[in-house]
């Protein structure tokens, strides 16, 4: 099994993320730290546990971070995720609660408890994992592998013209982590920036093939025209939320004309912490700007050695249509076992096979 430990402030793509660990039946979710970024942290939250309860998985703890940032006040983004950070998405109330131990902790118990072998994957701003490493300075060491979405080196931001969220949210967090990262025996984190994760666009042929893997009926194909915040009818439970959180997707890119699309940064980091070889990467030393009056959050890679050694792998290039394939078999597979047995998680201990 592969031991993962997924961070995230979900958030549509990070629920897209979550639902492809769950789908795996070769990775045992450790745990999920629920971070402060595009919705409060107790919203965070109760998305984590309502998607884990959906899929009968009640089994993951779950780890509530910080309400806030190391230093800055929390921005939201509700405007990019809906109200409640799954677009139109009305997912059940979880009965079960979080954890009682917090994010950080739940981050450095993990890594304690497989030593070498966790792999941790950051999907929201990098708050928990910033203060984990606080308390445990040598937690970068313990893990196998480290993968972060986040960061924008030469593209523009999305948050501001030279900041990408997840670092915007939590700037002194990022910063602390990479510098984390530039010590002897730390593997440097594959860092997946705006640069690479806004080419992976989900399309609304990508929904119609995944209501078809999950024989879900009936199979719909949002459209523009259609009228804002129609509501899925799809049969397949775990479907019908995804096509409602989507929606809102592809709406709000649509607004901000990038195309009827939606960007899936977080799960194509998932995807790459679960297989690094999907991607190329560089070399680089990068560090955050803290104090620019115009570029407070801006990710700056030095690729050339010239402030120090490496400190991170930044993925450039992917094959777009492999992964996305991947991501709809995987998820549309495990929608479809999740209608039949009901319970998947606790019958077969996680999803499907993985297709690769
Ligand atoms: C990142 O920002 C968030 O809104 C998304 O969930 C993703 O993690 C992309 O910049
Ligand atoms: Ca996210």
């Amino acid at each position: 099994m592969i031991r993962m430990f997924l961070d995230c402030d979900t958030g549509i793509d990070d629920s897209v993320a979550l639902l492809y660990l769950l789908a795996r039946r070769d990775v045992d979710v450790v745990g999920i730290a629920s971070t402060a970024g595009n919705v409060p942290v107790d919203v965070v939250t109760a998305n984590n546990l309502a998607w884990l309860e959906l899929c009968g998985r009640t089994d993951v703890p779950v780890h509530v971070g910080s309400p806030v940032p190391l230093v800055a006040e929390l921005m939201t983004t509700e405007d990019t995720h809906g109200p409640l950070g799954v677009g139109y998405a009305e997912l059940p109330v979880a009965t079960a609660g979080p954890s009682t131990t917090d994010a950080a902790d739940a981050w450095i118990e993990a890594a304690a408890t497989h030593p070498g072998e966790l792999i941790g994957v950051v999907t929201g701003p990098l708050t928990s994992l910033a203060t984990a490493i606080r308390r445990d300075p040598a937690l970068p060491g313990r893990l196998a592998r480290l993968v972060i979405m986040g960061g924008a080196f030469h593209v523009h931001g999305n948050t501001t013209p030279t900041s990408e969220w997840n670092i915007a949210v939590d700037p002194e967090a990022a910063a602390e982590v990479f510098a984390a990262c530039g010590s002897e025996g730390v593997g440097a984190p594959i860092v997946c920036p705006l640069d690479l994760t806004e080419s992976v666009a989900l399309t609304p042929d990508h929904l119609v093939r995944l209501a078809a893997a999950a024989g879900s009926e009936p199979v719909e194909c949002p459209d523009p025209t259609d009228e804002p915040g129609l509501r899925s009818v799809a049969d397949n439970e775990v479907i019908r939320h995804l096509i409602d959180a989507l929606r809102f997707y592809l709406e709000f890119h649509h607004a901000h004309d990038e195309g009827y699309l939606a960007h899936l940064h977080d799960p194509f980091a998932v995807m790459v912490a679960l297989a690094p070889d999907i991607v190329e990467t560089v070399p680089a030393r990068v560090d955050v700007e803290l104090v620019g009056r115009l570029t407070r959050g801006m990710t700056v890679a030095d690729e050339r050695s010239m402030t120090g050694e490496p400190n991170a792998r930044i993925a450039t290039s992917t094959d777009v249509e492999a992964v996305l394939d991947d991501l709809i078999e995987t998820i549309g597979g495990f929608a479809k076992s999740v209608a039949q047995s009901g319970n998947p998680g606790i019958v077969t201990g996680g999803g499907i096979d993985p297709v690769h």
